[in-house]
């Protein structure tokens, strides 16, 4: 480790009330004094990211600040039995890490308890057009066939904010997975490539927005992935099919949302939440390993796009706006 003499990273500062973001040079001296020296192969960008680029959310309470919430890469000294030089890991959505320094850097300084290692099914590139979005979409198809979901069941899977990272996983998850998924968005320029990824049927957002005539609408889903909530969360739920299950995952459109109790007392409906930034570290590998068989990885190419650490102010202007499709890559060396 001693040959690196520096590396780049993207630094959020504060000065007064003012944030500033630049890519600067630092040296393994000025990272934190965390147990596992982690070289970063790749990032990407999460909602939470682009909020602490621009220096909102109150994620980050002390500055200077690096952000990056996933990132994929190679241990090369670690103070924990788990890790050894050479091994490749993944750090996505832990709420214990939110507020270290993290993947927007060539080298991070992380605990051995927000570390998981990759199947070797997995490249780095792929881990990171996964990230937080895909594993939170894992934990959704997880989370629905624990409560009963099947490919059997009557009904399409529904996935809201398809063209969004966790949507575009999902459709090509629960597709893979046997499901018949309607995709929901409101860019209908990209219903072909949804259905491309392996959804069966396109759904406008306006359609799901539209609220049904009584408390209960049509039974119409086998289950759902909800990544906006709001008013669609609450039509969706009064379109279950009779004892299935929605997974709240997301709030683009609304983190409140104004519904009926019927769907619960008449059809036995049920919700649960996705939690990704709590899920259990020891339980993550499993996941991974179930995402390497899974999700078909070739579909990942077309999901993903990749841009450089000089880029990241841009995209959080544009992932705050809800004009992202798909997922970024982040290459840190760039
Ligand atoms: N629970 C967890 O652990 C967890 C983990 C990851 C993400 N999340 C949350 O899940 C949500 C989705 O994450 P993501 O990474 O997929 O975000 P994203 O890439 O920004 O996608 C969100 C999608 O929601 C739709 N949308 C945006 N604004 C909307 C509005 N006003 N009304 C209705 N739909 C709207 C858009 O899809 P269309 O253009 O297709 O309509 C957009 O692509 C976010 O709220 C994120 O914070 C939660």
């Amino acid at each position: 480790m001693s040959e690196i003499t520096s590396f780049r990273a993207l630094v959020v500062r504060k000065n007064e009330e003012k944030f500033t973001t630049s890519v600067e040079e630092l040296s393994l001296g000025d990272l934190p004094k965390h147990g596992v020296t982690v070289q970063t192969d790749y990032s990407t960008i999460n909602y939470k990211d682009g909020l602490v680029i621009k220096g909102q959310g109150g994620v980050v309470k002390s500055w200077p600040h690096i952000p990056g919430i996933d990132l994929a890469g190679t241990v090369l000294d670690s103070d924990s039995p788990d890790f050894s030089p050479g091994d490749r890991v993944v750090m996505t959505s832990l709420k214990a890490s939110e507020a270290a320094w993290g993947g927007y850097s060539q080298y991070a300084r992380l605990e051995a308890d927000w570390l998981t290692k990759l199947p070797d099914e997995i490249s780095s590139h792929q881990a990171m057009a996964i990230g937080t979005a895909g594993f939170s979409a894992m934990m959704a198809l997880a989370a629905l066939e624990e409560q009963g979901l099947s490919p059997d069941n009557e009904g399409e899977v529904l996935v809201t904010g398809a063209a969004g990272g966790v949507g575009n996983i999902a459709v090509a998850l629960f597709a893979s997975a046997g499901y018949r998924v309607a995709a929901s968005t409101g860019r209908p320029e990209i219903g072909q490539f949804l259905l491309d990824l392996g959804a069966s049927s396109i759904v406008s957002r306006e359609e799901l927005q539209t609220l049904p005539k009584g408390p209960l609408g049509s039974a119409r889903w086998a289950g759902a992935v909800d990544n906006v909530g709001g008013v669609i969360l609450a039509n969706l739920l009064a379109g279950l099919h009779s004892r299935a299950t929605c997974a709240c995952v997301g709030l683009a459109a609304s983190a409140k949302f104004e519904a009926t109790v019927i769907p619960f007392l008449l059809r036995g409906v049920k919700m649960v939440g996705i939690d990704s930034g709590s899920y259990p570290v020891s339980k993550r590998f499993d996941l991974w390993k179930r995402l390497s068989r899974q999700l078909p990885l070739e579909k990942l190419e077309a999901i993903s796009s990749a841009a450089g650490l000089s880029e990241l102010p841009d995209l959080s202007d544009k992932i705050l706006a809800g004009k992202i499709s798909g997922r970024v890559v982040i290459d840190v060396s760039k």
